[in-house]
């Protein structure tokens, strides 16, 4: 009989079906904590897409033959999967893009653009991955846009406190779902409630919280929201963006090409319906269709055990590792896993998180060190780069033993 782990997952299965994970490392057992950054794939979402080079290989939306009108199906009921993952009212609501980053440069190129100019205001977080600052810095440099920030509190959620205030004239909201540095779930919900009572759009980026806690975009009542999907067992290459229709109907097309038009003159065009006005250009078919198979499994598994399972390692983690390495360990973000994914940002006494990173792949142990793209959230939080370990379907108590060790080793190394 299988063993499940207390959130529910049977974590030997899971990781049954991953190849990379079957493996040594510099003589020790792969231990895979770096899924944050980008998570491993299963044999399911190889297959799909060899499946679909070794079978049915052709460009879409264009050929009226068997395999082209094959490969459009595939690429299509990616799209309605995608739809219904995130509960979205409408499948057309759905844009794939090749990433999160991508989702939201066309927000802020297509949406920002037109709607955006001086006197107006974005509002973001202090905690925004560079892939929710950097467009709007670029929109801001252009359009003589105020941006604003919401603060953090000292134990890494949001300070609300002042948000009404915030909100003075404020066109866009921008906030994380979950952070990828302090791991910190935010109150989407109540944020967009209050950007739509400002007169404001919502846009989240939900690149961390899509993978591991089911989403519901109706519920979030967001306006926008950006997803990866190499982050969740998908290929590389493929995310999207969810918008509502309308919002999607009134926006000009983002990128100009093929795909994208209905018509074209050598005096101008026309756009193609949504979705496809913004998919401009041959599409990342084999990753979307990957992508789709991603979202079977994590269906299979089930979300709301996705991030049980979540919720149990991430506590066992932050109790078993502040008492063997008491008070040499910082870990940043909030204490309660309840409010937080599976990501832990960490300081070890002096030593700095590259060569903590080092030493612990000696023993098979792989964690992301430096600024995790959030360089405005690290000098919140007084440092230049954390050691991050973050866990996913395949980890389990072991794994985080694991870490424990070696990192009991790099501070016998240090020492
Ligand atoms: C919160 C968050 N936003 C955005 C991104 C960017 O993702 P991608 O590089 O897939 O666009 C990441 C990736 O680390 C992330 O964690």
């Amino acid at each position: 009989m299988a063993e499940l782990s207390r959130g529910g997952i049977d974590t030997a299965a899971v990781r049954s079906d991953f190849p990379i994970l079957d493996q040594q490392v510099n003589g020790h057992r792969l231990v895979y904590l770096d899924s944050a950054s980008s998570s491993q794939k299963p044999r399911a979402v190889i297959d799909a897409m060899s499946r679909y080079y070794e079978t049915t290989h052709a460009n879409v939306h264009r050929g009226v033959y068997a395999i082209a009108e094959e490969a459009t199906r595939q690429y299509e009921q990616a799209r309605v999967r995608m739809a219904r993952f995130l509960n979205a009212p409408r499948t057309r609501e759905v844009v794939f893009t090749k990433n999160v980053t991508e989702a939201i440069n066309l927000v802020a190129q297509s949406w920002g653009r037109a709607n955006l100019g001086p006197g107006d205001a974005v509002l973001l977080t202090q905690m925004e991955h560079h892939a929710n600052l950097v467009p709007w810095l670029m929109l801001a440099a252009e359009r003589g846009v105020e941006l604003r920030y919401l603060p953090l509190t000292p134990d890494g959620h949001l300070d609300l406190s002042d948000l009404d205030r915030l909100l003075a004239g404020v066109k866009l909201v921008g906030v994380s779902a979950m952070s990828n540095v302090l791991g910190t779930i935010n109150p989407v919900q109540e944020i967009s409630e209050a950007a739509h009572a400002a007169g404001a759009v919502c846009l989240v980026d939900a690149a961390q919280m899509v993978p591991h806690m089911a989403v519901d975009v109706r519920a979030l009542g967001c306006d926008f929201l950006g997803f990866t999907g190499h982050k969740m067992l998908g290929p590389t290459g493929i995310g999207g963006l969810w918008a509502r229709e309308e919002l999607l109907e009134a926006m000009p097309p983002f990128l100009g090409g093929g795909e994208m038009i209905s018509d074209v003159r050598l005096d101008g065009f026309s756009t193609n319906e949504i979705p496809w006005k913004f998919e401009a250009g041959t599409p990342p078919i084999a990753e979307a269709i990957g992508l789709g198979a991603a979202i079977e499994y994590l269906e299979r598994l089930g979300m709301e055990a996705v991030r049980r399972h979540e919720i149990d390692i991430t506590g066992y983690a932050l109790c078993s590792l502040r008492e063997r390495h008491g008070d040499d360990l910082v870990i940043f973000g909030p204490n309660d896993p309840l409010h937080r994914g599976g990501v832990l940002s960490m300081a070890l006494g002096e030593i700095h998180a590259h060569d903590l990173s080092q030493v612990l792949d000696q023993y098979g142990v792989c964690v992301r060190a430096g600024h995790h793209c959030a360089k405005p959230l690290m000098r919140c939080l007084g440092v230049s780069a954390t050691a991050r370990a973050s866990f996913y379907v395949y980890n389990d108590r072991d794994d985080v033993d694991e870490l424990s060790e070696a990192l009991a080793e790099a501070r016998k190394f240090f020492a």
